[in-house]
């Protein structure tokens, strides 16, 4: 049996709750969440996860984001279902599985440029296995870890931002920076990887590393909008929020996402408020403590 101990999941919220926030009070003014980002306007830095296969669909996920003026990303499904996700409006960053066969990963950043979506990226962590050194098969679909010369390949085969999910080093963020990528999204996918860094650990010194102009989108166990603070304060321009949409979607649909995602922004806009930050770039990272 495996040490539950490794669990990324735990050990992420425990280093996240380990994180403590100082209160600036004298001077501050309301604070706006609005971010500009890839070019585009947005009511908040929160934005959907790339979650897939969801009860009620990814369009009605993608249509709350829309609805609370945020952009979301999603993961893995087929053209129609980018297609019916675009059509809502919706700014999306389409995650692409690491297929073993290139010609489903082409066919998907084409289809993303053509539906004018917001961006593309792939999440390289899904093509290895959990338990032992294979290739993994997603529903049926055969993965494979590109290699550099593929995913240089995969950057120059569309005109959109092109983001690495599942990023967990200083190392793979150089590397995905010099392959011509916008950014990155930090993260251990739920823990597929054991005993991952928690992605907001290595935050500061991402950031440190790839400059201000270098995209980082931290993802994984933001449940509220303090810990969306904690990873804005860090060094991330965007956070995503995967799990956390879940039940409300379930429950309430695309209107249940963007009640969601606005209450979590309501709670940053309080704690930035409490830090004298008047807007999200102007978090100061020296608010928060370690216990
Ligand atoms: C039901 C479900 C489906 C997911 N599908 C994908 C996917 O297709 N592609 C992907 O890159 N990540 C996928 N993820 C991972 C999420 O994008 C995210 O990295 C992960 O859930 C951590 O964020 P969270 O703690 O906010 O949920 C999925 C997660 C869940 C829960």
């Amino acid at each position: 049996m495996n040490n539950p101990n490794g669990n990324s999941d735990a050990i992420a919220r425990r280093y996240m709750d380990s994180l403590v926030i100082e209160q600036r009070l004298l001077g501050a003014e309301k604070p706006d969440t609005a971010v500009r980002f890839l070019g585009r306007d947005f009511a908040t830095p929160l934005m959907g996860a790339a979650l897939s296969h969801l009860q009620g669909g990814m369009a009605g996920y993608a249509e709350g984001a829309r609805l609370a003026g945020a952009a979301t990303c999603i993961g893995m499904g087929g053209n129609e279902e980018l297609k019916a996700c675009l059509a809502t409006g919706a700014a999306v960053m389409k995650i692409v599985k690491p297929y073993a066969d290139r010609a489903e990963i082409f066919s998907r950043l084409r289809c993303a440029e053509e539906g004018g979506a917001l961006a593309v990226g792939m999440d390289c962590s899904h093509a290895i296995r959990s338990e032992s050194p294979d290739f993994d098969t997603v529903l049926g679909s055969p993965m494979k870890l590109p290699a550099p010369a593929e995913l240089r390949e995969y950057i120059a085969a569309t005109r959109l931002p092109f983001f690495f999910k599942d990023v967990l080093s200083v190392r793979d963020a150089l590397t995905a920076r010099e392959l011509g990528a916008a950014g990155v999204i930090l993260g251990h996918h739920h823990g597929l990887m054991p005993w991952a860094v928690p992605p907001v650990l290595l935050l500061p010194e991402l950031r440190r590393a790839v400059g201000e102009d270098f995209l980082l989108i931290a993802d994984g166990g933001i449940e509220d909008g303090f810990d969306a603070f904690k990873a804005l304060a860090l060094g991330a321009d965007m956070v995503c929020v995967g799990r956390a949409l879940m039940q409300p979607y379930a429950e309430e649909g695309a209107a249940g996402v963007a009640k969601k995602l606005r209450e979590m922004t309501a709670q940053l806009a309080s704690m930035m408020y409490r830090t004298g930050a008047a807007d999200v770039r102007g978090i100061d990272p020296g608010v928060i403590h370690r216990l």
